[in-house]
């Protein structure tokens, strides 16, 4: 079955109607599936899964993800007090920082999560505080990858990471402070293009825990990538489990008992999952090119703006309308930039269509900004027995401007 005879496209028109538009729609069988693909691999090993939920942090969308075992992976302390609403065990959370504050770092030390530390001066004082026992450090292997170079965070320039010509420093810093360094972690990048780049970052890490005495588990990071694109090949993450087990199997032999491998995808849970409905509102040409307007934009989904990012565009409404046209698909926004889909051949569309953007559940709503003082989409779950059930529910245009006035602490000068 080809992905577009699996898309329930009546559906999600059925949805726009009843919910309204903008809304971001989240299908839970693929969410299942993708669980299912990922912690089905590497079941002959000591391999857990951690969900980095920056993709997409939805409570709901995390508490089902969370049903198939998947741990916590976060990147901020907000994510960190988000993810103590789904366990007791807050070792369970990773904490991987960027630019920590001192506030920040002594609040996860008492919570207990796992720090995953990115510089030497972190470090440094990290090992200082009282509190403190071991951590994880973050590796820069100098091998990069991901779909865009804003998303590259492996090259040797890139702001994560310790440098590889640091590590000895790390740890002979441990061994000044008599505190323990027990995990090692990398991260190349998103929507990583060579997965063999994937297995020479492993390949790097693993050499490079020799120097870690005290080493109880290595983080590979995430990275694994959506086929937006036609041309895109699907990530057949089953063969990339049968070229990193025989290397992790060969390196288990020389581990503790308990010793574990840890990845941490967030795109692979829920890309394909979601689709943003919006509205035909304009249809226009200028000239040369013809518009369709839409009632979302770039602050929904700035993926389009941000990187160039190509969303596949359906008009669920006339899907297989016989005349087709060529359209720029605009947003609401008041930027030239704010366009999601360029010089796309589909159905001819009318005045109040539904147009569904796909492969947008991952980094959709979560890097979604209130811009133009626009309102956020409501999100819904799509079950696979047909039913739904709103997830955020959508405030009004007033309700969104009152609270933001009150936020402010504002109260009417006249
Ligand atoms: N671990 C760390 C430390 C990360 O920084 C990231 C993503 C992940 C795991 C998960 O990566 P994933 O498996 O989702 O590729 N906004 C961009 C993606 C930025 C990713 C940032 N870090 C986009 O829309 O493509």
């Amino acid at each position: 079955m080809t992905k577009e005879e699996t898309v329930p496209f009546e559906k999600l028109n059925e949805i726009g109607r009843i919910y309204g538009t903008p809304t971001y729609v989240y299908r839970q069988d693929i969410i299942k599936r993708q669980c299912d693909r990922l912690t089905g691999c590497f079941s002959n090993l000591p391999v857990k899964f951690l969900y980095a939920i920056k993709a997409n942090d939805n409570p709901f969308i995390i508490e089902e993800i969370k049903k198939a075992g998947v741990g916590f992976d976060t990147v901020s302390y907000e994510e960190v007090i988000l993810c103590k609403e789904f366990t007791n065990n807050y070792k369970e959370i990773f904490y991987t920082e960027n630019s920590m504050s001192d506030e920040e770092m002594t609040k996860s030390i008492h919570d207990g999560v796992t720090l995953n530390i990115g510089s030497l001066t972190r470090l440094e004082r990290f090992f200082k505080h009282p509190d403190t026992t071991e951590c994880c450090v973050r590796i820069n292997p100098a091998i990069g990858d991901g779909h865009h170079a804003k998303v590259n965070t492996g090259d040797p320039e890139s702001k994560f990471g310790i440098r590889i010509g640091l590590i000895e420093d790390a740890v002979q810093m441990s061994k000044r402070y008599n505190k323990k360094i027990t995990g090692i972690h990398a991260h190349i990048g998103s929507g990583i293009k060579e997965p063999d780049n994937l297995i020479v970052a492993m390949r790097v890490l693993l050499e490079l825990s020799e120097e870690f005495p005290d080493l109880e588990y290595i983080n590979f990071g995430g990275g694994l990538p959506t086929p937006y694109t036609a041309l895109d090949a699907p990530f057949d993450v089953e063969y990339f489990a049968e070229l990193a087990e025989p290397v992790l199997k060969k390196d288990l032999k020389s581990r503790p008992d308990g010793f574990t491998y840890f990845f941490e995808p967030g795109r692979w849970f829920i890309a394909e999952a979601g689709y943003l409905l919006c509205e035909v509102q304009t249809i226009k040409d200028q000239v040369e090119t013809e518009y369709i307007g839409v009632d979302t934009g770039m602050h929904h989904l700035v993926r389009p703006a941000l990187y160039e990012a190509w969303h596949r565009i359906v008009n669920i409404t006339h899907p297989d309308s016989a005349k087709e046209k060529r359209y720029n698909i605009a947003g609401n926004i008041c930027e030239s930039g704010d366009i999601l889909g360029f010089d796309r051949l589909m159905p001819e569309a009318s005045i109040g269509d539904i147009l569904a953007i796909c492969d947008a559940g991952a980094y959709g709503m979560t890097m979604a900004s209130a811009y133009n003082r626009r309102s956020f989409p409501a999100e819904v779950m799509l079950y696979p027995n047909g039913t739904h059930k709103v997830i955020r529910p959508r405030l009004t245009a007033e309700d969104t401007v009152k609270r933001f006035v009150k936020d402010c602490g504002y109260t009417k000068a006249f």
